[in-house]
C-alpha cells in the first residue's frame, strides 16, 4: 500500500501540516484577525458572538446576549425576534444571490435538479402554505421521514418558516425507531417519499410509514408522500397526499413567521448508541448564530464555492451543513441520494469533477471504506476544483488523514477535523484553514468556546493525559433541553460538574494545546491503570496493511482489570496463508505502535461489524455478545 508512511498512529502522531501561502492570505479570517477574535473571546465572550449574531437579519435586535439566570436552561439573545429561514432565503431574494445556485442535487439513476435560490423560495412558500391549509400551527411538529431528494430541504424550510417544529428521522430507521419517534414528538404531519434509489434498487419507504402508522400514532392527520420512484405505493384515504398534488394549487408567496429567539426551530432525537433515543431540541436564534459563524469561518465559504457535505438530512450534519448553514451563508449546497460504490468506487470522485466542488466534507468511516478499493479511483478524475476537505464524527485515523489528503486533497488541502455533537448544534473543535494541521487531532476550540480536559473531579489534567472532555461556557448553538424530559437533560450534561458541560467524550490536549479526541467515554479502556482510548487501538490495527477496519472492546481481565479485544475486518484481496501467525503479528504491531499498556488479548476475524446507520461502530453490541449479555436496543444498528 502506498500509505505506508502513515504507520504512526494516534498516540504518538507528530506530523505538522502548514497550509499553502496563498490559502492563508485568501482565508476569510486570517492570522491577525483569528488573533483578535481570541482576544476579544477570552475577555468578553458574549461580545464575541454578539458581534457574530450582527451578521445575521433580525426582525427585532435583543435585549440581552445570554440570560443564566435559571442555567442549565441558557437563553441567548433575549427578547430578540428572528426566523432562521429568513436569512437561509428570505434575505437572499434581495440580492444578487437570487439567481445563484442554492442546490445541487443528483439521484443515484444519474438524474439531476438544479434549483436557484428563487426557485427553491417559491418551492418552499408552496409548501409551507399548503402546511398551513393542513391546520400546521406554530409550534406543531412535523416528523419528516425523507430520502436524500430536494423535496428534505423544502419540507425543513417549509416547516420551519411558519414557526412548526421539524423533527427528522433517518430513512435508514425502521418502523418500530418512526414510531417511537413519532409518538415521542406528537406529530401531525409525516412527510416521506414513495421509494428512493440506492444500491441499485429502489428502497420502498411509504411501506415503512404504513408500518409505523398501523396503531397508536394518534396525533397524525396527513401523510404528505413525494414521488420519487416507481414503486406501487398504497395509498390511505383521507390520511394520505401526493406532494405534488398538495402544492400544485398553492401561491408560491407566503410571509415569515416572526419567532422568539427561543422558539423551538428543530427536535432531533440523538444517533443513540446507548439507551432511549434523547429528543435534542434547537432554537431560532443561538442556532442560527452558531452555526453561521462556524461555517463561514471554518470552511471559508467565498462566493464562487461550491459546498459538498456528503451527511444525509437526517443528521445534524445535515442540518447544519447541508442545508441551514450553507444556505444563510448563501454558497451552493450539493446533495447526493444514493450509495457512494454505485455504481462504481469512484462515484464520489466524479460528482467532485462534474460539479467541480470546492469543500467536501465526510466522515472517515467512509474515507476508509473508500481506501480500501485503492487510489487508483481518485486517480482517475480531475479532483484540482477541491480547496479545503473536512472529516467529522469519529477520531480520524492519522491513517485516513494522509490518505484522504494525498489522493483526494493532492496534498495541498487542509482537512478541518470537526469535533462537535448533535447536542452542539455547530463545530466547537476545530482547525481553521490557516492552522497548523495535526492528523488525527481536531486542533483547538473555536472562539468562543471554552474547551478543556478534566479529571474526575472537574480539575484540568496536565498535558499528555487523558480525561474528560468539558465545556466551560455555554454557547449559542447549544441544545436547549430534551425533549418532555427537562431532568434527564440536567443529568446527562451537566450534573458531573455543575457549571460544566459533560460532552461524553474522552480526550487528551498535548502541549501545545491541541485536543486529540479518544471516544466516548463508555469506548474508553482501563487496562492495569491505564487509560485507552478504543480508537487508538483501532488506529494502530489499521495502520497494518493487513485490516481495513477494526473494533476494540474492553473484556476483564483477572490480573489486568480490563484487556483489550479486537474484531478485524481484513482487506479486499489481503491474502492471509497463516491466521495464526497473522494474529500474533498484529498483536505485536500494536505493541509496538502505542507501548505496552496497549495489551490485545485476543483478535478475531470478521466480514462485517454491526454500525449505527450514521456509521458509527456499535462497540456495545460486539461486548454484549462477547461477555453473552443482553444486546439491548438495536434501533439504530444498519441491518
Ligand atoms: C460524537 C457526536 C456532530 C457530527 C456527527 C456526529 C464523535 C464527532 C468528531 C471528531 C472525534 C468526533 C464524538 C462526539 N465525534 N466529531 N471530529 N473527532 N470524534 O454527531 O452523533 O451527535 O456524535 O461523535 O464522540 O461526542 P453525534
Amino acid at each position: 500500500m502506498e500509505t505506508k508512511g502513515a504507520l504512526d498512529a494516534l498516540l504518538h502522531e507528530e506530523r505538522v501540516f502548514r497550509p499553502l501561502p496563498q490559502l492563508v492570505i485568501e482565508a476569510n479570517v486570517n492570522p491577525q484577525e483569528y488573533a483578535e477574535a481570541m482576544k476579544l473571546a477570552s475577555e468578553d465572550y458574549l461580545k464575541y458572538w454578539e458581534e457574530a449574531a450582527k451578521e445575521l437579519d433580525w426582525f427585532k435586535k435583543w435585549d440581552q446576549v445570554l440570560d443564566d439566570s435559571d442555567a442549565p436552561f441558557y437563553k441567548w439573545f433575549v427578547g430578540a425576534k428572528c426566523n432562521i429561514v429568513y436569512n437561509a432565503l428570505d434575505r437572499h431574494i434581495e440580492t444578487a444571490n437570487k439567481n445563484k445556485l442554492a442546490l445541487i442535487w443528483e439521484g443515484e439513476p444519474g438524474d439531476t435538479k438544479k434549483l436557484t435560490y428563487y426557485e427553491l423560495y417559491r418551492a418552499v412558500n408552496r409548501l409551507a402554505n399548503a402546511l398551513k391549509t393542513l391546520g400546521v400551527q406554530k409550534g406543531d411538529r412535523v416528523v419528516l421521514y425523507m430520502p436524500p431528494l430536494p423535496e428534505i430541504v423544502i419540507a425543513m424550510l417549509a416547516v420551519a418558516k411558519i414557526g412548526a417544529v421539524h423533527s427528522m428521522v433517518f430513512a435508514g430507521f425502521s418502523a418500530k425507531a418512526l414510531r417511537d419517534r413519532i409518538t415521542d414528538a406528537e406529530a401531525k404531519i409525516v412527510i416521506t417519499a414513495d421509494g428512493f434509489y440506492r444500491n441499485g434498487k429502489v428502497v420502498n419507504l411509504k411501506k415503512v410509514v404504513d408500518e409505523a402508522l398501523v396503531d397508536g400514532c394518534d396525533s397524525v392527520d396527513t401523510v404528505i408522500v413525494v414521488h420519487r420512484a416507481s414503486v406501487e405505493t398504497e395509498m390511505v384515504d383521507m390520511r394520505d397526499v401526493w406532494y405534488e398534488d398538495l402544492v400544485r394549487q398553492e401561491r408560491p408567496v407566503c410571509p415569515t413567521e416572526v419567532m422568539d429567539s427561543e422558539d423551538m426551530l428543530f427536535l432531533l432525537y440523538s444517533s443513540g448508541t446507548t439507551g432511549k433515543p434523547k429528543g435534542i431540541v434547537h432554537t431560532h436564534g443561538g442556532y442560527m448564530v452558531g452555526v453561521h459563524r462556524s461555517l463561514k469561518w471554518v470552511f471559508d465559504i467565498k462566493p464562487t464555492d461550491i459546498f459538498w457535505c456528503t451527511a444525509d438530512a437526517g443528521w445534524i450534519t445535515g442540518h447544519s451543513y447541508v442545508v441551514y448553514g450553507p444556505l444563510m451563508v448563501g454558497t451552493t449546497t450539493v446533495m447526493y441520494e444514493g450509495h457512494p460504490l454505485y455504481p462504481q468506487a469512484d462515484r464520489l470522485w466524479d460528482i467532485v469533477e462534474r460539479y467541480g466542488i470546492t469543500i467536501f466534507y465526510t466522515a472517515p468511516t467512509l474515507i476508509r471504506m473508500l481506501m480500501r478499493f485503492g487510489s487508483q479511483y481518485p486517480k482517475k478524475h480531475d479532483l484540482s476544483t477541491l480547496r479545503l476537505l473536512g472529516s467529522v464524527g469519529e477520531p480520524i485515523n492519522p491513517e485516513a488523514w494522509v490518505w484522504f489528503y494525498t489522493n483526494v486533497g493532492r496534498s495541498e488541502c487542509p482537512i478541518m477535523d470537526t469535533w462537535w455533537q448533535t447536542e452542539t448544534g455547530s463545530f466547537m473543535i476545530s482547525p481553521l484553514p490557516i492552522t497548523l494541521l495535526k492528523p488525527g487531532s481536531a486542533t483547538k476550540p473555536l472562539p468562543g468556546i471554552e474547551a478543556d480536559v478534566v479529571d474526575d473531579d472537574g480539575n484540568p489534567v496536565p498535558p499528555g493525559k487523558g480525561g474528560l472532555l468539558v465545556i466551560k461556557k455555554p454557547w449559542p448553538s447549544m441544545l436547549r433541553t430534551l425533549y418532555k424530559n427537562p431532568e434527564r437533560y440536567k443529568k446527562t450534561y451537566w450534573e458531573k460538574f455543575p457549571g460544566m458541560y459533560l460532552a461524553g467524550d474522552v480526550a487528551r490536549k498535548d502541549e501545545d494545546g491541541y485536543f486529540w479526541i479518544q471516544g466516548r467515554s463508555d469506548d474508553v479502556l482501563n487496562i492495569a491503570g491505564h487509560r485507552i482510548g478504543t480508537a487508538e487501538l483501532e488506529s494502530a490495527l489499521v495502520a497494518h496493511e493487513a485490516v481495513a477496519e477494526a473494533a476494540v472492546i474492553g473484556v476483564p481481565d483477572k490480573i489486568k482489570g480490563e484487556v483489550a479485544k479486537a474484531f478485524v475486518i481484513l482487506n479486499a484481496g489481503y491474502e492471509v496463508t497463516d491466521p495464526d501467525k497473522l494474529i500474533t503479528e498484529l498483536k505485536s504491531h500494536v505493541r509496538s505502535e502505542l507501548g505496552p499498556v496497549a495489551v490485545i488479548k485476543s483478535i478475531e476475524f470478521k466480514d462485517k461489524l454491526p454500525k449505527t446507520r450514521s456509521g458509527k461502530i456499535m462497540r456495545r453490541i460486539l461486548r454484549a455478545q462477547e461477555l453473552g449479555k443482553e444486546i439491548g436496543d438495536t434501533s439504530t444498528l444498519e441491518d
